[in-house]
């Protein structure tokens, strides 16, 4: 027998694993033989919220199941680029959940970020063209590119963080990397693993320099809802035209496994995108843009969700500060970087060991704290720290504190 052989890409990607699965594997292990194991694992590893939806999603999910005819719809194919009244909805939904207005024909829905992402890759990218991605980055968005265009683009990187640890972007070392052949650059605000915010100046700058040399700017805006400190006024005006605002709803809606999202950007864009995934996906999940869609159709539903976006971003805001706190005071060498948004906190382990992973590794097999290595955000010698998966157990980032600073003791 001759067995077929596997894509390049697909050795590619096999020979070159992310750091974080590996992790999971300990992970995994631990969830199936604890008993292998001296300590409860407190897990600060993924960017998943352990708190709940808001109730009127439960509420509508139900009222859907209830009406055999909205039940029925909802199971049929949707339109590629989203269901007519959902996108309506969106419209209201950017207006009084995030003050930002936009329009309904710049608009097209996916199947999560991740996977429209993908699209916009193929809607602006060509083999040879250069793709500018601040550092640290999202990995997924290295692990995309190399695969959508099968390892065809060049990637640059735009450092946001300096010698000192300082979060300091300069526009000017942007302006350096670009050429004729940069065709977009990525930026992740509130940025993961960084949990920082790009300020008024440099990132319209950034749009500036996107309209004097002919590049989109692709804005993630997974962690919009997440920001404690003033929300930048670009979040709240209108999009400028090189500008593809990438929303997902996994985070601000606590949705992550409905897949959710959508794109607002130029029109051409979105008729490219809509095109693309007529090949790809068909349509996003109809049920769940029922089930928003008449949540968002509603000025009162809005409310409730702008007012549970409040009170969230307080909790968050407190285990955020709670967490750089005692970081500071129990590792003050760790140069941890005080989070603006987002779940994280990023930090320097280098002074111990110069191996992310392997500080992760050793850190989870003798005291059960699983943290993510900062190589696969393109940063040795740092780690992220994510306290969504606790925010409920605010209590157990200091015990997985006093633990990480006994481990690092018997490295030291
Ligand atoms: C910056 C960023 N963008 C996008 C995503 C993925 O979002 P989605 O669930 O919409 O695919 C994540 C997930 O952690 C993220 O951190």
């Amino acid at each position: 027998m001759v067995k077929p052989s596997l894509s390049e890409i697909s050795r590619y990607a096999l020979s070159h694993p992310s750091a974080i699965r590996e992790i999971m594997t300990i992970v995994t292990d631990y969830k199936l033989h604890p008993e292998k194991y001296p300590k409860p694992l407190i897990y600060l590893g993924g960017g998943w919220p352990q708190d709940p939806p808001p109730p009127i999603l439960l509420e509508h999910y139900k009222r859907l199941g209830e009406n055999r005819e909205h039940f029925i719809e909802s199971c049929r194919y949707g339109t590629t680029r989203g269901q007519p009244d959902f996108i309506e909805s969106l419209v209201d939904y950017e207006k009084t959940v995030f003050d930002r207005e936009i329009e309904d024909e710049e608009v097209v829905v996916g199947l999560g970020s991740s996977e429209l992402t993908a699209a916009v890759f193929l809607a602006t990218l060509d083999p040879g063209s250069e793709v500018v991605v601040t550092r640290p980055y999202y990995l997924n968005y290295l692990r995309q590119l190399e695969i959508e265009l099968q390892r065809n683009v060049r990637v640059k990187y735009w450092n946001m963080i300096d010698e000192e640890g300082v979060f300091s972007p300069n526009l000017d070392e942007l302006q350096n990397l670009v050429t004729h052949n940069t065709r977009l650059v990525i930026l992740a605000i509130p940025g993961n693993p960084d949990s920082q915010i790009l300020d008024d100046d440099v990132y319209e700058g950034v749009v500036d320099l996107a309209e004097e040399k002919g590049f989109w700017v692709l804005t993630d805006l997974a962690y919009r809802a997440f920001i404690y400190t003033d929300i930048p006024s670009y979040m709240r005006r209108k999009r400028r035209e090189n500008e593809l605002l990438m929303v997902s709803l996994s985070k601000e809606l606590r949705i992550p496994g409905w897949r959710a999202s959508y794109l607002v950007a130029d029109t051409s864009v979105c008729k490219a995108v809509e095109t693309i995934e007529q090949a790809r996906t068909l349509c996003p999940s109809r049920l769940v843009q029922e089930i928003l869609a008449s949540i968002f159709s509603d000025k009162d539903n809005l409310k409730i969700l702008r007012e549970f976006n409040e009170r969230s971003k307080v909790k968050y805001a407190q285990v955020a500060s709670k967490t750089y706190q005692s970081l500071l005071q129990n590792l003050p060498e760790t140069l941890a970087l005080k989070p603006k948004g987002s779940f994280y906190v990023f930090f320097y382990i280098g002074k111990y060991m110069q191996s992310s992973k392997e500080f992760c590794d050793k850190l989870l097999k003798t005291e059960q704290v699983a943290l993510a290595p900062g190589k696969d955000f393109g940063m040795e010698g740092w780690v992220r720290l994510s306290f969504a998966p606790v925010v409920e157990e605010p209590w157990l980032i200091d015990e997985a504190i006093r633990r990480m600073k006994e481990f690092i003791e018997t490295i030291r």
